[in-house]
């Protein structure tokens, strides 16, 4: 597939296993990452994939971002709007701090993403957006009105978007991984975690390549009828 994708949060869990499954497509991929060098070098020496330090809740830097990624592969074709934190309280404990970080990060990101990308796909006629929501946007969270709310507010985006791409070519649709086998799920407190698996019908967490298995379905250049949809990977978890 001769096209040129940035994943956001490319280097690490999900994300890394989506800027594999592109490469191995022969996509030229860009992976972004905001925060530790040595392992987004340690990434590049492994994979080959080109690694660019941006913070994705930065429209100035994800502008820069991109200029810098389109002066080196060329003119982007697909975003995947992976990068995402988690900031777990309860509404009670949390601060007004940990409600803006996520929700800049996890749902700024992905309109900051699509405003340095958008233009250039609608004008040349082409274009794959995939937005990484979360159950936990569709069905809720103890403990992330922050996350929840901004993975909810991701799957509003994407029909949103979709509509506005559809009539140039340009796809926008999304993913909601369930409990996948990353850092983020490994800092659940185990107990937690112990009866969240006992729910997947599945009957164990998904690994990062079941994610990137959609994305690159959802990416296709046979999927141009695809746009608007939201992909559920998640062992049967919550069927929505
Ligand atoms: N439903 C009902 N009650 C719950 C509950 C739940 N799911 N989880 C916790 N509680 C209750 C506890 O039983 C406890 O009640 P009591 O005081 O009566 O005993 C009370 O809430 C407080 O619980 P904690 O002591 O655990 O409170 P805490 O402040 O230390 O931690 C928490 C709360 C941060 C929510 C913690 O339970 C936690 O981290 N939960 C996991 C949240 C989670 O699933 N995050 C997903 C991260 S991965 C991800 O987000 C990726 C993705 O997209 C899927």
């Amino acid at each position: 597939m001769n096209r040129v994708a940035i994943v956001t949060g490319g280097t690490r869990g999900i994300g890394e296993a989506i800027s594999v499954a592109l490469r191995d497509m022969g996509v030229k991929v860009a992976a972004n990452y905001a925060g530790d060098d040595a392992k987004a070098q340690a990434f590049t020496e492994k994979t080959g994939i080109p690694a660019y330090k941006w913070d994705v809740s930065d429209f100035d830097a994800c502008h820069a971002g991109v200029e810098k990624v389109e002066a080196d592969l060329g003119p982007v074709d697909i975003i995947v709007n992976n990068a995402g934190i988690t900031r777990d309280s309860t509404i009670l404990k949390q601060s007004y701090e940990q409600w803006k970080a996520v929700i800049d990060t996890n749902l700024g990101g992905c309109f900051n993403m699509a405003k340095a990308t958008f233009p250039g796909m609608r004008q040349r006629g082409w274009g794959r957006i995939v937005n990484i929501g979360s159950i936990n946007g569709q069905a809720g969270q103890y403990g992330q009105v922050n996350y929840a709310a901004a993975k909810s507010g991701i799957h509003g985006f994407t029909k949103a978007l979709a509509q506005e791409g559809a009539k140039f070519g340009v796809t926008v649709n999304a993913i909601a991984p369930g409990y996948i086998d990353t850092d983020m799920v490994a800092a659940v407190p185990e107990d937690v975690l112990e009866k969240i698996v006992a729910k997947i019908p599945v009957g164990r967490l998904g690994h990062a390549s079941e994610i990137a298995r959609g994305v690159a379905f959802l990416i296709a250049e046979d999927g141009g009828f695809i746009t608007g949809s939201t992909l559920s990977i998640n062992g049967g978890q919550h069927m929505y």
